[in-house]
């Protein structure tokens, strides 16, 4: 247990974040007086007011004893977000934190102070205020105290995508469309999908609603056009292909095709892949589809309950080939239970071979809701060092097969502080997944669980309104999902 006792502020969550960070898994008890705390870890963390101004600092103690020095930020001296005190104090106490934790840990943070989900939006914020290059970086690392490598590395990310995000164009928006069905679960999901096998009778009801849905979205959005489309899950490649079919012709049927710069199947799974589907979607001028691996060692391929071999990968891969997809992205995922240096090797060199234009390297998020939580003392999982060396082995793999990164994420349940990396060849980015991570384009969810989230420009922020994630009230309810987006759109 890690007490923390917070003094003359109330940042919370955002102490809470960051401690999590340095003490993964562990629970964390905020104290609402130092009376309560008797023995073990206790952070005091406090905004002072003195003569030279408002001023954060850090106290760590270990069993009632000081184990590191009084770290102290004056916050007039902290050079972002300069307009708001508030801003400027959440900072300065998060710097605070994360001085003393780093003095006192072992851990690595390399995102410093940041605990959020989109790092690449300071870059996008910063370039917005005509920042130089170096200046970013200097405020990445001096203020937000990255390493320089991931202050590097999303740098180099933001300058890429603002060539797809800007001028905008509130005309445009994008669609993603949820297939909430899979063959069977694997350990590490927490995904809202359902078996398909138990839910097949289900199928066509679902798609049914769903372009009901479409049918009164495209009434809503008049004359805006649509930029790009996803359908994910899930595995949509798992529903028969006639209902996906349906699907596709739809979006076709009710939204402008010319306009749509870029499609995108995640079809996911190589079980449920075949010459068929891939034909139909290919017929469909599909210009992107998934085929995820997450890893090439059999071994692991069972053990997280993928009911596919390395090879059928590499089957499935060269008939989506053949058949003429031109742009392939392949998911991976690093630290899945008993791999190492060597696995990760294993899967790259396989990955070597195929040269997809598009590779997703994800670090494994131990996630509520998936087995996996609850079972994770029967398994062996990769320390921080090995995992961080197992990601630098994805870098310079993707370096070499001229793969540069293009988007990339992170997530509170991460497994060493680290991220996920998007990574395509040159002109293949996938335009769908930098405008929904940088929130800079409305997009429309459509299904059971999708999140919509409408841009507002003038303001710069988006609303999201997530559709139910029961698959009974969603095909009760599609008529007060179409209305709840509506609302926000008016
Ligand atoms: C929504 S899933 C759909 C992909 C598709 N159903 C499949 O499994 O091939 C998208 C990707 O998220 C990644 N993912 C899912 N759960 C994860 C976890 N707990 N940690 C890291 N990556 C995860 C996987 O790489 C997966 O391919
Ligand atoms: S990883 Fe993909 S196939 Fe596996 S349960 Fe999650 S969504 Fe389904």
């Amino acid at each position: 247990m890690i007490y923390v006792r917070l003094i003359g502020h109330n940042f919370q969550y955002e102490v809470y974040e960051l401690i999590k960070v340095f003490y993964f898994g562990e629970e964390i008890f905020f104290l609402e007086d130092l009376n309560q705390y008797n023995e073990g870890l206790l952070i005091l963390s406090r905004l002072i007011e003195t003569n030279e101004g408002l001023k954060a600092s850090t106290e760590i103690y270990k069993d009632n004893s000081l184990v590191s020095k009084e770290f102290i930020i004056e916050i007039d001296r902290i050079d972002v977000d300069k307009s708001s005190t508030n801003k400027k104090i959440r900072i300065g106490i998060k710097q605070s934190i994360y001085d003393a934790l780093n003095n006192l840990s072992n851990i690595k943070a390399p995102w410093g102070i940041l605990t959020g989900v989109r790092p690449v939006k300071i870059v996008h914020n910063l370039l917005d205020e005509n920042k130089s290059q170096d200046e970013i970086i200097h405020t990445l690392t001096s203020e937000y105290r990255l390493d320089l490598d991931k202050a590097k590395l999303i740098m180099d990310i933001g300058k890429k995508q603002r060539e797809y995000l800007y001028p905008l164009d509130e005309d445009n928006f994008s669609i993603y469309i949820s297939i909430p069905f899979c063959p069977t679960r694997c350990l590490y999901c927490s995904f809202p999908s359902l078996n398909i096998n138990s839910y097949i009778h289900w199928v066509e009801e679902y798609v049914d609603r769903l372009i009901y849905e479409m049918e009164r979205i495209k009434d809503l959005m008049g004359k805006r056009n649509v930029s790009t489309v996803y359908i994910g899950g899930g595995t949509p490649s798992a529903i028969p292909n006639k209902q996906l079919d349906r699907i596709i012709k739809a979006v076709y049927k009710n939204f402008d095709k010319e306009s749509i710069e870029e499609f995108t199947v995640e079809a996911g799974r190589p079980d449920t892949i075949d010459g068929e589907l891939l034909k139909m979607l290919n017929e469909n001028q599909i210009d992107r589809i998934s085929i995820n691996p997450q890893t090439m060692n059999d071994n692991t391929l069972k053990i997280i309950g993928r009911k596919h071999s390395s090879k059928d990968i590499i089957n499935t891969y060269y008939q989506a080939r053949q058949i003429g997809f031109d742009v392939i992205n392949m998911d991976l995922i690093v630290g899945l239970p008993s791999e190492g240096i060597e696995e990760i090797k294993n899967t790259l060199d396989s990955i070597r071979e195929l040269k997809p234009e598009n590779l997703t390297v994800h670090t494994l998020a131990v996630k509520r809701g998936s087995k996996f939580i609850n079972a994770m003392d029967k398994y062996k999982v990769a320390d921080q060092n090995t995992i961080e060396a197992m990601i630098e082995q994805t870098q310079i793999f993707a370096n070499e097969m001229e793969l540069f990164p293009y988007y990339l994420y992170r997530q509170k349940q991460m497994m060493g502080n680290f991220e996920n990396v998007g990574y395509a060849m040159e002109g293949k980015e996938c335009i769908y997944n930098i405008k929904m991570m940088e929130e800079k384009e409305t997009v429309i969810g459509l299904g059971m669980g999708a999140v919509s989230k409408i841009y507002f420009p003038k303001e710069d922020r988006i609303e999201r309104i997530p559709n139910v994630k029961s698959l009974e009230e969603y095909l009760k309810r599609v008529d007060e999902m179409v209305n709840r987006k509506a609302d926000a759109l008016s």
